[in-house]
C-alpha cells in the first residue's frame, strides 16, 4: 500500500545551496523515498502511478516550533514584548486547558488546520496539563502528521493557575504522562518541554534530567529570544555561564557528555546568543528553530541566521504560533529571507541575505533532520510530499520549476493550492 509513484514537477534540496528540480517521478517504497527519476526504473514498474500532470511536488514542510494552545489567539494581541505578552495574552489562555472540554474544542481546530497546512512534521508545545496534552496527542495522531508533542513543565513565575505545585509534582505528572501514552501512537511522540529557564526552578531541572535519562526523550525549549528575558535569566541562574548553559548544566542541551546517549534538542529563537553560546549550540549539535514572524511580532530582534548557516549549524524554521500569527511555513520561508535582508542592511553589512535555496532547505531538510532522514526526495528519506496546483497563478511567460516554486511560496499557495499531502508514506489530505 505504501508503494507508489508520484508524477509531476519535482523540487527538493540537496544542500542549503542546491535545489534540485526535474520533470519526472518520485518513488515511495515501503514509506521511504527511493529517489527521483526521469523515467520509472524497471523495478518500480509495478507500482501505482499518481499522475499530478503539470503540478508541483515538493517535500512536506517542517515546523520545529509551534504552541498548540496559543492557536486560539493567533493574530491577536500582538502589541507587546515577550514577558508582557506571556503575562497578558499567553498564560491566561493556556490556563484554560485545565478544562478537558475546552482542550478538545480548541485542539480539534488546531489539529484540523495543521492537517490542511503544508506542514508534515512539527515539534509542538502543549500546556502543563496532562489530560489536555493527551487529547492533543490523540488529535495529532488522527491528523496524520508526524509530530513531537510536549507536556510543558513550569513551577515558578507564572500565575498560580498555570503553575505545577512543585518540582516533584511537575516531574510526577511528566512520568505519568509518558507512561500513559506509551505504545498508544505510531506517529506522535513525546518530547520533554521545560518552558524556558524563568519557568523552571533548579529542582525541576534536576528532576527533568532524570526523566530525560530514564526515557531518552528529546528536548524542546526557548533560548535567548528577548533581551529582558536574558537579563532575567542572569539573575535567576547566576551559576550559568550563559543562557544555554542553564540547560546544559542539567544535560538538557544536546550532546554534552559523550559517555551518554545523545539528547536531541531543539531551541527556539537564538536571536541574542553570545559567541560562547553559539559555540556550545554548535558543539552540542543543538537544533535552532528560527521563528522570524514571532521575532518581528514580539519585537524580539533578528536572529543572525547567515552566521548560523555559515557555521554549518543545524537550523530549521518554526512558526511559533501565536508569537507568529500563522502556521504557514511558506510564510516562515519568506519571512526568514526578508528579515535577513533587513539584518544585512541595518545590522551587519557582511551578513549576506539568506537565499531562497537556503530558506527552502531550512523548511525541509534542515528542520527535517530533527526527525531523522526527512525533508528531501533523495533515496532513503521518509516519504513526505506536498502537491501544489499553481494553475490559478497566470503568467504570460514560460516559467521553470524553480521560478514556479518560489512564486508559489511567496504568494502563499498553501492557503488554497494544496492538492495532496503525504507524510511518512501515507496520503493524509
Ligand atoms: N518563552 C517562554 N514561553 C514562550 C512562548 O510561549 N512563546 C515564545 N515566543 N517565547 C516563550
Ligand atoms: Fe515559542
Amino acid at each position: 500500500m505504501r508503494n507508489f509513484v508520484l508524477e509531476g514537477n519535482l523540487c527538493y534540496s540537496i544542500t542549503p545551496k542546491e535545489l534540485k528540480t526535474l520533470r519526472g517521478y518520485v518513488v515511495c517504497k515501503n514509506g521511504i523515498c527511493a529517489g527521483t527519476f526521469e523515467e520509472i526504473p524497471e523495478e518500480y514498474q509495478s507500482f501505482e502511478v499518481y499522475d499530478y500532470s503539470d503540478m508541483l511536488i515538493i517535500p512536506g514542510m517542517v515546523d520545529l516550533h509551534i504552541h498548540a494552545p496559543q492557536y486560539a489567539f493567533r493574530g491577536m494581541g500582538m502589541d507587546y514584548e515577550l514577558i508582557e505578552w506571556l503575562n497578558t495574552q499567553t498564560f491566561p489562555e493556556e490556563a484554560k486547558y485545565a478544562d478537558a472540554e475546552y482542550a478538545k474544542k480548541a485542539y480539534a481546530i488546531f489539529a484540523e488546520n495543521m492537517r490542511k497546512s503544508a506542514t508534515t512534521r512539527a515539534c509542538i508545545f502543549g500546556t502543563i496539563h496532562r489530560e489536555a496534552t493527551e487529547i492533543l496527542m490523540d488529535l495529532m495522531e488522527e491528523s496524520g502528521l508526524v509530530s513531537y508533542v510536549g507536556k510543558v513543565n513550569m513551577d515558578r513565575l507564572a500565575p498560580e493557575s498555570l503553575l505545577e505545585q512543585s518540582a516533584d509534582m511537575s516531574a510526577f505528572s511528566t512520568f505519568g504522562w509518558i507512561n500513559d501514552i506509551r505504545g498508544r501512537y505510531q506517529y506522535t511522540r513525546p518530547i520533554l518541554t521545560p518552558r524556558f529557564i524563568p519557568s523552571c526552578t533548579d529542582e525541576l531541572m534536576e528532576q527533568l534530567r532524570e526523566v530525560q535519562r530514564t526515557y531518552q526523550l528529546p528536548v524542546q525549549s526557548h533560548l535567548s529570544e528577548n533581551q529582558g528575558e536574558i537579563e532575567w535569566v542572569k539573575q535567576l541562574r547566576p551559576d550559568a555561564a550563559f543562557y544555554g548553559d542553564g540547560y546544559d548544566k542539567y544535560d538538557l542541551f544536546g550532546d554534552r557528555n559523550l559517555d551518554q546517549e545523545k539528547v536531541r534538542t531543539v531551541m527556539a529563537h537564538c536571536v541574542w546568543s553570545t559567541d560562547d553560546e553559539v559555540r556550545r549550540i554548535k558543539d552540542n549539535g543543538v537544533f535552532i528553530a528560527h521563528c522570524p514572524a514571532s521575532n518581528m511580532n514580539l519585537s524580539s530582534g533578528i536572529a543572525p541566521i547567515r552566521k548560523y548557516l555559515d557555521l554549518d549549524m543545524k537550523v530549521g524554521l518554526g512558526s511559533d504560533v501565536a508569537g507568529g500569527q500563522t502556521e504557514s511555513i511558506f510564510r516562515a520561508i519568506t519571512d526568514a529571507i526578508q528579515v535577513s535582508k533587513m539584518y544585512w542592511r541595518h545590522v551587519d553589512e557582511k551578513a549576506k541575505p539568506v537565499t531562497f535555496e537556503e530558506a527552502f532547505y531550512m523548511a525541509t531538510k534542515g528542520g527535517g533532520e530533527f526527525f531523522g532522514k526527512v525533508g528531501s526526495f533523495e533515496d532513503g528519506y521518509e516519504f513526505d510530499a506536498l502537491v501544489l496546483d499553481d494553475s490559478a497563478l497566470k503568467s504570460p511567460n514560460d516559467l521553470n520549476i524553480r521560478q514556479r516554486i518560489e512564486r508559489a511560496i511567496y504568494l502563499s499557495l498553501d492557503l488554497n493550492g494544496i492538492v495532496a499531502k503525504y507524510a511518512a508514506g501515507r496520503k493524509i489530505c
